[in-house]
């Protein structure tokens, strides 16, 4: 079974506002990571299970140490690219398909990681969970000297998906895609907010999957109650 999963968990919860790691943030029972590495070992489709921490974290280590899964930890970056990174780099030599989660969806269900890593073992070189978009989304711009932005256009919603994660990779051509974003500038780099940008830059296909609104990303607390209304009684 050639497939691991790297759970990207050093971030800080600014926006949630509790003064802890996003990941350590409680949800009934359990932190958000251990909600995480739940439904990871329900959908039973990794091998090798990575989560990446805050640099200097004890208490996130401790939870990942006691779960099942036995997770390896490695410490995350300033970034969440440099967090994926650091994930890429604890893998096992020869890993054939990687998953990449955000904690922050710590709902995810099972089977969202089973129907990623299928359509990986199925050929895919790249796959992302997505659902379609309620909202109307405009494109828009600020001239120089101008506060607030004018609108340009408004994309079909029909052509446009609001992507989740876990999000799916041949390995060896994420690991080109990363590579060759190393040597990019800081707002480049910023400017990556998935890893399925890195493949399109590449001029990879990117293939999908449904998506599910249990794996909301947990930003806000209004999200948090949002997740807890949706907790299921058994995950499956
Ligand atoms: N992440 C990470 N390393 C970073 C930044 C983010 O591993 N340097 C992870 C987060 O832990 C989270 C996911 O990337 O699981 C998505 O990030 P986000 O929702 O923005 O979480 P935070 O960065 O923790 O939240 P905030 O931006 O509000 O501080
Ligand atoms: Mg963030």
């Amino acid at each position: 079974q050639q497939t691991a999963i790297i759970v990207v968990a050093a971030g800080s919860g600014t926006r949630l506002g509790f003064g802890i790691p996003k990941a350590l943030v409680p949800l009934a029972d359990r932190s958000l990571l251990e909600h995480a590495l739940d439904r990871i070992q329900l959908a039973g489709c990794a091998a090798q299970v990575i989560v990446v921490l805050p640099r200097g974290d004890t208490e996130l280590a401790a939870r990942a140490a006691a779960h099942p899964l036995k997770p390896r930890c490695v410490d995350g970056g300033a970034t969440r690219n440099d967090s994926v990174r650091a994930g890429l780099a604890a893998m096992d030599e020869g890993t054939e398909r990687v998953l990449i989660h955000d904690a922050a969806r710590a709902l995810t269900p099972p089977e969202v990681f089973r129907q990623v890593a299928a359509a990986l073992v199925a050929g895919a070189r790249a796959v992302i969970p997505v659902l379609p978009v309620v909202d109307t989304i405009k494109q828009v711009a600020t001239d120089p000297g101008h506060g607030q932005p004018h609108i340009t256009g408004t994309p079909a919603r029909e052509s446009l998906r609001a992507v989740q994660t876990p999000q799916g990779f041949h390995t060896p051509t994420l690991l080109a895609a990363h590579r060759r974003a190393a040597g990019w500038d800081r707002a480049q780099a910023e400017a990556i907010t998935d890893d399925a940008m890195l493949m399109e830059l590449l001029g990879e296909r990117v293939d999908t999957v449904p998506g599910a609104a249990a794996a909301l990303k947990i930003t806000t607390k209004p999200d948090l109650v949002l997740a807890e209304s949706m907790m299921p009684r058994h995950p499956e």
